[in-house]
């Protein structure tokens, strides 16, 4: 195991650019996530929205992890029982689906990581419910962070949320250091046991992007190379904020003025940690 970095006063002001850019981008898409769009189309418009509008650079397009082909969009859209890295493409959007878009944006070498679920029309009772409990899950992880605690306060604490509900956490992917780097130690688990694993410092920076599923956890990639659904074809929920440790907690980076409103649990305890509400 190496360590994990601690980032400089520079690093911090280029990944707070970078994680708002992020944000900002799913804010601009948001409106056009109807029924009838297709993915690939989706894929265009923050392409041309990253590129043009930010002068900044999509990560996902051609990234190319070992063992991995490149991927050849320039962001991920991952559609009901899809979990993540779903390749925007030819599918059309209809009433009743949920997408996760997955936006990681490049400015001056930074990177900012972010996504949020949307659904399309009216969801199922069973979509809503999953999605918000994920939601849960990802600011139940947050809030646990600040130095001295351990990377295994975030993932329990989100484990026991998810299962409580019902819902299963996949093992397979996870959260993750970043910073001139995509991806970068640490791995941020999802699932876990209090006070292990690495005690946070002041000037870590790292994601939390639950993935949860509404039945087993066990997934299956698609032929595509990158595509990960459920295997039992059950729905899958993800959010992904990326957040920095400060001195007295955390500040969440990807905020944007069209970010969804935290939990109340967060709003009344840590509404100082999001720039957005401060
Ligand atoms: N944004 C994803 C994450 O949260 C990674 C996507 S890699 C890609 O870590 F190549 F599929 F885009
Ligand atoms: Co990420
Ligand atoms: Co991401």
């Amino acid at each position: 195991m190496g360590s994990i970095s601690i980032k400089t006063p520079d690093d911090i002001e280029g990944m707070r650019l970078a994680g708002r850019l992020a944000a900002e981008v799913l804010d601009f898409v948001a409106p056009y996530v109807k029924a009838g769009i297709s993915t690939g189309e989706l894929d265009r418009l923050c392409h041309d929205y990253i590129v043009q509008v930010q002068q900044s650079i999509p990560a996902p397009l051609n990234y190319c992890p070992p063992g991995y082909t490149p991927y050849p969009k320039s962001i991920c859209t991952s559609v009901n029982d899809v979990v993540c890295h779903g390749i925007p493409g030819g599918k059309v959007l209809k009433n009743g689906d949920v997408i996760n878009i997955d936006i990681t944006v490049i400015k001056d070498g930074y990177h900012g990581d972010t996504s949020r679920m949307f659904f399309v029309g009216e969801p199922s009772i069973l979509a809503k419910r999953l999605t918000d409990i994920t939601y849960d899950c990802m600011w139940l992880g947050i809030s646990k962070i600040r130095p001295g605690a351990h990377l295994g306060d975030i993932g329990h604490v989100i484990q026991h949320h998810a299962e409580s509900a019902g819902f299963s956490v996949v093992r397979e992917f996870c959260g993750h250091g970043i910073g001139k780097v995509f991806h970068e130690e640490p791995q941020v688990l999802h699932y876990g046991r209090p006070g292990t694993l690495a005690k946070l410092e002041a000037g870590m920076i790292f994601t939390v992007e639950p993935m949860i599923n509404a039945g087993r956890r066990e997934i299956r990639e698609m032929t595509d190379g990158w595509t990960i659904k459920t295997r039992d074809r059950s729905l899958s929920a993800q959010w992904e904020h990326t957040v920095l440790v400060t001195e007295t907690g955390f500040e969440v980076l990807t905020v944007s003025p069209g970010m969804p409103a935290p939990p109340s649990f967060i709003r009344e305890h840590h509404a100082g940690s999001i720039a957005a509400l401060a």
